[in-house]
């Protein structure tokens, strides 16, 4: 990356960056909702559209000058509904957060009752989480997962639907590892006659490549971020049946956000060509192969994982009979050069900001090119991190061993 001008004008942020890649080089990073974007969708987003006023939407534009912008909005449009096969696009959401309030905003009215995944059981905040907007605005009601299994009981979805009436059903997690019965959630909203809007935020890339059963024929709203699994910029979209289309462009613009920002929709549209190859589609696929290593190597190792291991790209791993908290294992391997966060597991006694789990994703390291002989390598320093989190000389032995691993995967 040549960044000379930057160096002259700010050191200290061409300081920060520098220093950022190198901290993206050098460590392990198992954070589940990140992601290595490829060069291409840097020097998209790098773009003169960073410059552009472009309020509207393509040949619809309140500014003059707005031709290169259509036709980059169009293509990022384009390219996402032939990619999940969606009736509507509107990709200019500036996060999954916005995505999700501008359907609520254009479907619901303030009171509305909603009903979402807890957020202590793996849902997002933006799901009617009483700190978010989406509490404040809503009267939320929530399901889980069974204390037995951590699988979500589609069961009891039902009823508490039918108990509730809600408004619109919310269906899609941060931290949860098995594969989500979107038919069965499409069943239940139209029995109580609600909108279902699907969150697929975590696991858009395996639905695109056909490695999680896709929510649009069910969901009347599947939203997304563009950064996760999916590999592009930050940043979100929304898909939506055709009859609700004016209803959900109105809402993101003008309702809830200004000009959209085409430098990121450019960034989007490159992320979302990439997404249609074979080569990301066998990435995919490896995301997976990655995750089930490296959950089955931690189980074989007398750790448990919530609901008993993974079908997706992350999994949770419960520290609650190891003496260790997810506090302080996340302080442990970040020391030792491996990034994960804590994480509530269900049914925790200890607060969000302590927590008795880790989320562990594999998203990145897959990125970068690992596979499964590599994840193996990760299980070990991982195990062996919790187990000797207080002994320094031996974290400092494991951040040697990461740093070795690392320059075998260079990221760019
Ligand atoms: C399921 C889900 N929805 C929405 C979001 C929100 O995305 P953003 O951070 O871009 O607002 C996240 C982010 O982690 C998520 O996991």
């Amino acid at each position: 990356m040549n960044l000379q001008n930057l160096k002259r004008v700010d050191p200290e942020i061409y300081d920060a960056i520098i220093n950022e890649m190198e901290r993206e080089q050098d460590k392990i990073v198992l954070i589940a909702s990140e992601n290595y974007t490829s060069e291409a969708v840097f020097e998209a987003q790098g773009s003169v559209f960073t410059n552009k006023y472009a309020e509207g939407y393509p040949e619809r534009r309140f500014y003059g000058g707005c031709e290169y912008a259509d036709v980059v909005e169009s293509l990022a449009i384009n390219r996402a509904r032939e990619l999940f096969g969606a009736e509507h696009v509107n990709v200019q959401p500036h996060s999954g957060t916005q995505a999700n309030m501008a359907v609520y905003f254009a479907m619901l009215k303030a009171g509305d009752t909603i009903l979402g995944m807890n957020l202590s059981h793996g849902g997002h905040l933006s799901h009617g989480a009483s700190v978010n907007f989406s509490g404040m605005f809503y009267k939320s009601v929530f399901y889980g997962v069974d204390r037995e299994t951590g699988l979500i009981d589609l069961d009891e979805v039902e009823r508490i639907a039918v108990q509730h009436r809600p408004r619109m059903i919310l269906v899609g997690a941060s931290a949860y590892s098995r594969t989500i019965d979107f038919k069965r959630f499409g069943d239940i909203a139209r029995k109580v006659n609600a909108y279902l809007l699907a969150d697929i935020a975590h696991i858009a890339g395996l639905v695109a490549a056909g490695l999680h059963p896709s929510p649009v024929p069910y969901a009347d709203f599947v939203t997304t971020t563009t950064h996760k699994t999916l590999r592009g910029p930050r940043g979100g979209l929304i898909m939506c049946r055709a009859e609700y289309a004016k209803a959900i462009d109105k809402m993101v613009f003008p309702g809830i956000q200004g000009g959209p920002l085409v430098h990121v929709i450019a960034a989007k549209a490159v992320a979302l060509k990439e997404a249609q190859s074979d080569e990301f589609k066998r990435y995919q696929g490896q995301v997976i192969a990655n995750a089930k290593c490296l959950a089955n190597e931690m189980i074989k190792r007398g750790y448990r994982i919530v609901s008993g291991g993974t079908d997706n790209h992350l999994m949770l791993l419960d520290l609650t009979d190891t003496g260790i908290t997810g506090k302080e294992a996340e302080i442990a391997l970040d020391n030792a050069g491996i990034t994960v966060n804590k994480n509530t597991v269900p049914y925790d006694h200890r607060p969000p900001t302590i927590t008795s789990g880790i989320r562990i994703g594999t998203p990145i390291v897959t990125s970068r090119g690992m596979k499964e002989s590599e994840m193996l390598e990760v299980a070990d320093m991982i195990d062996g991190v919790l187990k000797n989190a207080k002994d320094d000389p031996f974290i400092a032995s494991v951040r040697q061993r990461v740093r070795a691993l690392c320059k075998r995967f260079p990221i760019y």
